[in-house]
């Protein structure tokens, strides 16, 4: 037989005392979760709940990778930078995605369009050196490669523009 309990709400006093226990890495994550950034805004908030000096947040922000404290463009490009990849020509992709979109690894291009990062190993060497772009894998990719991908990419928003 199965009891319903009763739910109890927490006092609001004991619901700050439970965020204050949090792990800081935890509600970055969230909050990168929720908005796909660390907007000020939510630092700030996040900050007072848990009793941390805002300076504390930002420094685990920027000392983990995986956190921004800028939103991502519309076409995010991530390159991978494992092993295979690297020796197969990684850096010479990201270096004419760089020379091509006017912005460095960890940038976002001055029209929010593009955002540029890397990665170790999206567990596809064989196809190295590896590109992935609005969530679709590029493997065997090469220099000559790196326009007409930004292009396909610009085109696809036309054409969601356009349906
Ligand atoms: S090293 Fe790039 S996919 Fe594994």
């Amino acid at each position: 037989m199965c009891v319903k309990r009763k739910q109890v709400k927490p006092a609001p006093n004991e619901l700050k005392t439970r965020s204050r226990r949090r792990n800081p890495i935890t509600v970055l994550q969230e909050i990168q979760d929720e908005h796909g950034w660390l907007p000020q805004s939510a630092l700030v908030q996040a900050a007072d709940d848990l009793a941390v000096h805002l300076i504390k947040l930002h420094s685990i922000a920027t000392f983990y990778d995986e956190f921004r404290l800028q939103p991502l463009g519309k076409h995010q490009i991530t390159v991978c930078t494992g092993t295979a990849c690297h020796v197969r020509g990684a850096p010479v992709i990201i270096s004419e995605l760089e020379r091509n979109l006017g912005i460095e690894v960890g940038g976002v291009t001055s029209d929010q369009k593009f955002s540029l990062d890397t990665a170790r190993c999206f567990g596809c060497c064989a196809v190295a050196p590896v590109v992935l772009a609005d969530g679709k894998y590029h493997g065997r990719l090469t220099q000559k490669d790196v326009v007409p991908l930004l292009d396909s990419l610009e085109s696809s928003e036309k054409v969601e523009n356009d349906a």
